[in-house]
């Protein structure tokens, strides 16, 4: 698909779900214009991009999250080592038809989830530009936007599920888009989630492990009927893949010049938190 046809293939599909938006700035209707851009009745004016994205970002902000960084998460997601989660989080979410993805990163967990559902939109939004391009590179069936969490560009009680893998979440904006009965999907790290890696890149310190009490915690305090999964399995890793696997996350993961990493096999452990309002 050439460059003019994907802009104008972004821009068909945000008409067609033009009712999931609402101005970032002013929270009035949009509306998608014939050149490509979506528009709201006070006119804020956002452009497709010739990607076929959308960028509805209110202010600049600068992201920790790298071209390289994102490209990595791809090759590992692709690999397979994820699909067990994605099944899971299909699962669900089997019957919603409209599915938000908060800090979509590069976009594979949420094109690979929605190919297991029938009939429903997928739209993923994440605050850094090179994420959003990549999934809009490869992935034409969902809707992508660069914008914040906190200034979402979407109208309330939009989505049907709303997910929030590994990433920043803010809970009043969940309750603002879930529709009723809809439900929340969070997840987060357990104690042996990339623990061959950690073994050896933090041995005797305190990073070595890790607890996610709080962030548990905290959506207990804030949605109801929570159920929490805990899903845990080692994979086989190829060796080709362990640089994707360092570079795919920014903090503290980076060895040192010394630090050889040899891995076969890696562990996924993560809590699976589903909650409704
Ligand atoms: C560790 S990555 C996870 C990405 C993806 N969910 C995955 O599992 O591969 C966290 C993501 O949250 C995004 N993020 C952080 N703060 C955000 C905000 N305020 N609004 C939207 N996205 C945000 C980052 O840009 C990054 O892509
Ligand atoms: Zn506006």
């Amino acid at each position: 698909m050439g460059a003019l046809s994907k802009r104008a293939a972004g821009a068909a599909l945000m008409n067609e779900n033009i009712m999931l938006f609402a101005c970032p700035i002013c929270a009035t209707q949009m509306q998608v214009r014939e050149q490509g851009s979506l528009v709201c009745t006070a006119n804020h004016s956002f452009d497709v991009a010739k990607q076929g994205y959308v960028n509805m970002m209110t202010h600049a902000a600068t992201s920790k999250y790298s071209k390289e960084l994102f490209e990595s998460r791809k090759a590992i997601i692709e690999s397979g080592i994820y699909d067990l989660l994605e099944e899971k989080i299909a699962d669900k979410i089997a019957g919603a038809k409209t599915v938000l993805d908060t800090g979509c990163g590069e976009g594979s967990h949420l094109a690979r989830i929605m190919t297991q559902l029938d009939g429903a939109i997928g739209v993923g939004i994440d605050i850094a530009k090179e994420g959003i391009l990549t999934a809009a590179r490869h992935y034409s069936e969902q809707i992508w936007c660069v914008g914040d969490l906190a200034k979402s560009p979407y109208a309330e009680t939009s989505f049907d599920a709303i997910l929030n893998i590994l990433s920043p979440a803010n809970y009043g904006e969940f309750k603002r888009l879930l529709t009723p009965g809809g439900c929340i999907v969070k997840v987060v790290p357990q104690s042996g989630y990339l623990q061959e890696l950690r073994a050896q890149l933090y041995a005797d310190s305190e990073k070595e492990t890790y607890s996610n009490a709080q962030t548990v915690e905290r959506f207990k305090e804030s949605f109801a009927e929570v159920s929490i999964d805990r899903l845990t399995y080692t994979m086989p890793l190829a060796i080709e893949l362990i640089p994707a696997l360092l570079e795919m996350t920014p903090m503290g993961w980076h060895k040192t010049e010394d630090t050889e990493v040899a891995l076969t096999e890696i562990t996924i452990d993560l809590d699976i938190l589903v909650g409704k309002i």
